[in-house]
């Protein structure tokens, strides 16, 4: 893990209130893989005192091909979220990373169903990427591992939709949701995922009432499904526990996990839902 102080080298709007920051930082985008995040922190002030996770959108490549940067996608919601979007390119953040551990082997399907439910896509386009053979993270060469990645996207209305031609660029065949019907099919995500049909693993990332029902789809369909948790963290390295998840154990009960050490991807059959 480094903690380091990167010059901020592009800070662009990608839709409402969402933006995109890159982030010139070698040594944590050259370590960095798909599903793991970085806590950043405005330099210089205590308000806000602590950091907060972001999601490995991408890493950027020199020319040459090495791992130079890094990009994360942002929702202001906040505190924090709020400073940020005022961040200029030359400007600093200090940059924890990576931190957590990698999305779950998917094996070597025919296809993976990623599903995103508000700011959830983040750490799904080097996912893409990497099940597609397109970029390898971590020092690992690129190896194809999926046959084709589905990206099933719900926002609430069409001005929040994020980094769609990303994903587009990327190969992944993307299905947008909207609850007000602006884009995409008028609904939740998930009834779009169960309108479309049985399909292999599924992968979610949103927010917790998304999470539950995609983990009750994979079980009536009895396909793997493993979710990343955007539980609110205050150290983002297994010290301060406020960031724990219920997670069954092998006796029948439960057990609290860190989503910041041991996630923040859970098989989802194995979380115990609130
Ligand atoms: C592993 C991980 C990866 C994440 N990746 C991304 C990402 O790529 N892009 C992105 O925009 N966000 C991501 N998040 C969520 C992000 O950390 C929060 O949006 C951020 O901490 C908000 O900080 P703030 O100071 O702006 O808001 P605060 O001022 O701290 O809070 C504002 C409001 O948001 C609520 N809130 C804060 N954090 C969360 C949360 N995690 N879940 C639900 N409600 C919350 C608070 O209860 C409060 O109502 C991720 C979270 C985790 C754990
Ligand atoms: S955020 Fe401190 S233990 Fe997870």
């Amino acid at each position: 893990m480094f903690h380091r102080t990167a010059p901020v080298a592009e800070h662009v709007a990608l839709a409402d209130r969402t933006f995109r920051v890159r982030l010139r930082c070698p040594e944590v985008a050259a370590a960095i893989r798909p599903g793991q995040f970085v806590m950043l922190r405005l330099p210089g002030t205590t308000d806000p005192l602590l950091g907060r996770p972001f999601a490995l959108y991408d890493t950027v490549l020199d020319d040459a091909g090495t791992p130079v940067g890094l990009d994360v996608v942002y929702l202001v919601v906040g505190k924090m979220t709020g400073r940020l979007a005022g961040v200029k390119s030359g400007d600093a953040l200090e940059v924890w990373g990576p931190l957590g551990r990698p999305f779950l082997d998917v094996g070597t399907p025919d296809r993976v169903t990623l599903v995103a439910g508000g700011i959830g896509q983040t750490p799904f386009l080097a996912f893409a990427r990497e099940l597609l053979g397109a970029r390898g993270y971590g020092g690992d060469a690129p190896r194809k591992r999926a046959g084709s990645v589905s990206l099933l996207y719900g926002v609430r209305t069409a001005a929040l939709a994020a980094g769609v031609d990303d994903f587009r660029a990327a190969g992944v065949d993307v299905h947008l949701a909207s609850d007000d019907g602006s884009v995409g099919a008028k609904g939740y995500v998930t009834q779009l995922l169960a309108a479309r049909g049985k399909t292999g693993p599924l992968v979610g990332c949103g927010p917790e009432p998304m999470l539950h029902a995609l983990a009750k789809v994979a079980r009536g369909w009895g396909v793997p499904c493993q979710v990343s948790l955007e539980t609110p963290m205050a150290c983002g390295v297994g010290v301060c526990f406020s960031c724990v998840a219920k997670v069954a154990t092998a006796d029948g009960g439960w057990d609290y996990k860190r989503v910041c050490v041991d996630g923040p991807a859970f098989d989802a059959g194995q979380l115990v839902w609130g």
